[in-house]
């Protein structure tokens, strides 16, 4: 039995038996190991789904290690070297053409980022699928949005370090929305710019958070959404509680051991998923100007705005809710109203737990209600991530309107047609399709 691999070193007179013992007189090496891999139990039923979880592990490692040999090349330093061009923006000209493997090691980094936002954003569809967020997984979920939205400030910081045109104009329009709130906004955004302009004040310091702070952050949010999620036990695409059939010794009827089962499923979805990585990064590693952008080739210079500056792809969504509000309402003006609207944007999936009050956790058997408000929502959130690629038109304005009012409305209106919903019985054990 898989539980016993590890045990069986014990007491049986050889080295690494007494350096386990060793070890377990004095760090739960054993327990922990037990406790987390051989003998935790998930549901047998777990499909391609359940795959990004571990994958999100995995481009969160190659975030760290790529991190950590970027950054001994890289100079956080805005002033002009001896030809004129930023000291930091040439520090990734020379990773890229003269750090031995630097160029790989820049795109797993930098192409690594787009990576891990697909999978994230696979990892947290998958959870509103099968209602992974409900009762009583409410805390993986917030552990989940917290890590969300470190990956989005994590990504923001980055993003400003290459000091090209889009790092600096990007993080020019971004820290500028923060003076639109009432008060105290002047001043915050000069307290997050360091300078009255984005400038070397601000590569340090976003420098310092993208290195420190927020990976570390980051781990132990990770950390945090493992334990939560190994204390309840994992949903799976039944959505039914395994813990509810146990056997004589207390071992689910529909759990298998994590490990070997699921580590080996996993290493199947690293292969591929390395597979497709490797295809990009060697093939395609700017995807086009979506992971890295053209004007980004080009030193910062803050004498020239480029033409259309629009944020990273998975910014997109919530960057057209920002731009959707073109109305000046009660005393507050439309740039504010976006602000406020962008915030709620992402805030919202806090509240997922509480609002969806269905009979049924998996879309398997659900009603139509949910399903079509989740397939409307996810088609929104499609349309608002292309249009915030593209320049607005009052035609394009129109339309990231709707879908952020049809965004907004699945999940304030989740509470009644998901009450309404007509869903069919779950089953009490986990079935196979
Ligand atoms: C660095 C990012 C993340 C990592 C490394 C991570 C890791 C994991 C792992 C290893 C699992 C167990 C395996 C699995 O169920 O796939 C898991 C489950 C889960 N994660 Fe994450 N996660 C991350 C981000 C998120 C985010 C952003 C959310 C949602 C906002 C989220 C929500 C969940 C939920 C609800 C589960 C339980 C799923 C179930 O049991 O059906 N996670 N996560």
């Amino acid at each position: 039995m898989a539980s016993s691999n590890f045990e069986k070193f014990k007491s049986d007179g050889t080295v690494l038996g007494d350096v386990t013992e060793w070890i377990d007189a004095r760090f739960p090496m054993t327990k922990m190991w037990k406790e987390h891999l051989s003998e935790y139990y998930a549901p047998k039923n777990f499909n391609f789904w359940y795959f990004f979880g571990s994958l999100a592990l995995l481009v969160l490692v190659n975030q760290i290690v790529t991190g950590i040999f970027l950054t001994m090349h890289f100079k956080p330093d805005a002033s002009l070297n001896a030809s004129g061009v930023p000291v930091a923006f040439a520090s990734v000209e020379y990773i890229m053409r003269d750090v031995p493997w630097g160029w790989l090691i820049r795109y797993m980094h930098s192409t690594g980022a787009s990576a891990f936002f697909i999978v994230v954003y696979l990892h947290m569809f998958r959870g509103m699928l099968y209602g992974s967020y409900r009762k009583p997984r409410e805390l993986v979920w917030i552990f989940g949005v917290l890590i969300y939205l470190c990956l989005m400030a994590e990504g923001f910081f980055g993003y400003l370090l290459p000091w090209g045109q889009m790092s600096y104009w990007g993080a020019q329009v971004i820290v500028n929305l923060f003076s639109a709130i009432p008060v105290i906004g002047p001043d915050l955004s000069l307290y997050i710019r360091g300078d009255f302009v984005v400038g070397d004040a601000t590569l340090n310091r976003f420098f310092s958070f993208h290195v420190i702070a927020v990976p570390f952050a980051l781990a132990g949010l990770v950390v945090a959404h493992i334990l939560a999620l190994h204390e309840v036990g994992s949903n799976n695409p039944d959505g039914v509680e395994i813990k509810k059939n146990k056997d004589a010794n207390g071992i689910p009827l529909d759990g298998i051991p994590f490990h070997p089962y699921y580590t080996v499923k996993d290493i199947v979805g690293v292969v591929v998923f390395l597979m497709v990585f490797a295809v990009i990064i060697f093939f395609t590693p700017e995807g086009h100007g979506y992971f890295l952008e053209y004007n980004n080739f080009f030193p910062a210079d803050p004498l020239k705005t480029p033409p259309h500056i629009a944020p990273v792809w998975y910014y997109t969504p919530f960057y057209s809710v920002l731009r959707a509000n073109t109305v000046n309402f009660f005393w507050i003006d439309a740039k504010l109203w976006g602000v406020i609207f962008m915030g709620l944007s992402v805030m919202v999936f806090f509240f997922l737990p509480w609002l969806d009050r269905s009979p049924a956790k998996s879309i398997r058997y659900r009603g139509p209600l949910y399903k079509g408000a989740l397939a409307i929502f996810i088609v929104c959130f499609f349309i608002l991530g292309y249009l915030g690629i593209l320049p607005p038109t009052p035609g394009r304005t129109l339309v990231s309107q709707i879908c952020t009012i049809l965004y907004f409305a699945f999940f304030l209106l989740m509470p009644i047609y998901t009450k309404l919903d007509k869903c069919q019985p779950e089953p009490d054990r986990v079935t196979f399709k």
